[in-house]
């Protein structure tokens, strides 16, 4: 099979979008201690307080911080009792993403056009107010235990939604310049990405804009395949990986074994300069993978001119890929926790739209030294 690369079709003015995004509204991750997550993502990635919801605010369950770096939210969820769904999540998977909150215009109509299609609905739309407005949220569910929320904020003034308040602390570590999340990329099981591509054009409108088969992103000893899915406006991109057949045990299939199923396995993040964001990163302890020095002897033979020197890039490990379009740097973290599951990008596009793919044998390889350290290669 070939890779085939298709722009995303622009759409006939007959042709309207059922379900217009305006981009990502946060990622909330389900996690053991939120307390010390949220003090994790400030300090190492620079991260700033905003919201807070708990016993304080009325919410006796869980706990959420929330967290922004530019248009980048996070919110990080703790169950605070064990007879709770949150505890049975972070049990199954360890700690996770488990929302990929999306924004809207209108979170009713998002909800009734995606399960009309078939969508399996998660949150009914419901009308959150305070003081500061109102805001409507629903939600279906996609791969494993992940949700799409759609929020609609129109209506809200407020720093984050009804039942948080600001959360202000004395601690507040600079930027590292990390602006907005360019794509969200989830693991699913074997023979289950065409379904779940299905899910994204049928559900929710996306179009397929790249596939890569296993002859693409294969190494010597393991494979997988990926389809990119995008909505309309192009703000929204969803990658789609399954494990493929090869020699020794996928990356995607270490993934599943310990995630314990279908999720997120990555979040890349956009940045406007990723020597100075990844310079930080790297002296507030963020691990990265490392890339053997081969790859920098003959990258710009690949890859043509770039802006950039390469010093640079080799001593911090980013990664140089080219297509029709521009060039993009990429630089992928080690796993943010102890399962081997979900991981951080870091990205700077330079024209580019693609993901990479000039890359693949040599992240792989890097990332198969790193499965094998664990005795799961
Ligand atoms: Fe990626």
């Amino acid at each position: 099979m070939e890779t085939t690369i298709a722009a995303p079709k622009a759409r006939s003015s007959a042709e309207t979008d059922f379900l217009p995004l305006q981009g990502t509204d946060y990622v909330e991750f389900y996690v053991g201690n939120a307390k010390q997550a949220a003090h994790f993502y400030k300090t190492a990635f620079g991260f700033q307080s905003l919201a807070y919801s708990g016993p304080e605010t009325g919410t006796k369950e869980k706990a959420s911080y929330v967290i922004r770096q530019n248009k980048l939210t996070f919110v990080l969820t703790t169950p605070l009792r064990s007879n709770n769904p949150i505890t049975e999540h972070i049990h199954k998977h360890g700690d996770g993403v488990k929302v990929l909150a999306l924004k809207v215009k209108d979170a009713t109509s998002a909800w009734e056009e995606t399960t009309k299609r078939g969508g399996k609905s998660y949150l009914e739309p419901v009308t959150l107010s305070d003081d500061d407005g109102e805001l409507v949220m629903s939600g279906i569910h996609t791969y494993g235990d992940t949700v799409h929320l759609f929020i609609e904020r129109g209506n809200y003034r407020g720093v984050f939604m009804p039942g948080f308040r600001k959360w202000e602390s004395a601690y507040n570590p600079p930027e590292t310049g990390l602006l907005y999340v360019d794509h969200c990329v989830g693991n699913v099981g074997w023979n289950q990405m065409n379904p779940w591509v299905k899910f994204y054009e049928e559900v929710m409108g996306f179009r397929n804009i790249l596939t890569f088969d296993d002859k693409d992103i294969s190494t010597e000893y393991s494979a997988l395949m990926s389809k990119v899915m995008s909505n309309g406006n192009g703000f929204v991109k969803f990658p789609i990986n399954e494990p493929a057949e090869g020699k020794k045990k996928s990356q995607v299939e270490e993934y599943l074994d310990f995630y314990n199923g279908e999720g997120v396995q990555h979040v890349a993040v956009a940045t406007n300069d990723i020597v100075k964001t990844v310079t930080d990163l790297q002296k507030r302890g963020v691990e990265f993978l490392k890339i053997p020095a081969s790859y920098y002897a003959t990258v710009l033979d690949r890859v043509g001119h770039i802006d950039e020197d390469l010093e640079p890039l080799q001593q911090l490990g980013i990664l140089i890929d080219r297509d029709e379009e521009g060039y993009l740097l990429q630089i992928f973290s080690k796993p943010v926790e102890d399962r081997p599951t979900l991981f951080f990008e870091i990205i700077q596009r330079k024209g580019a739209k693609s993901f990479g793919k000039g890359n693949f044998k040599a992240l792989f390889e890097a990332l198969e030294k790193e499965q094998d350290a664990r005795g799961n290669l």
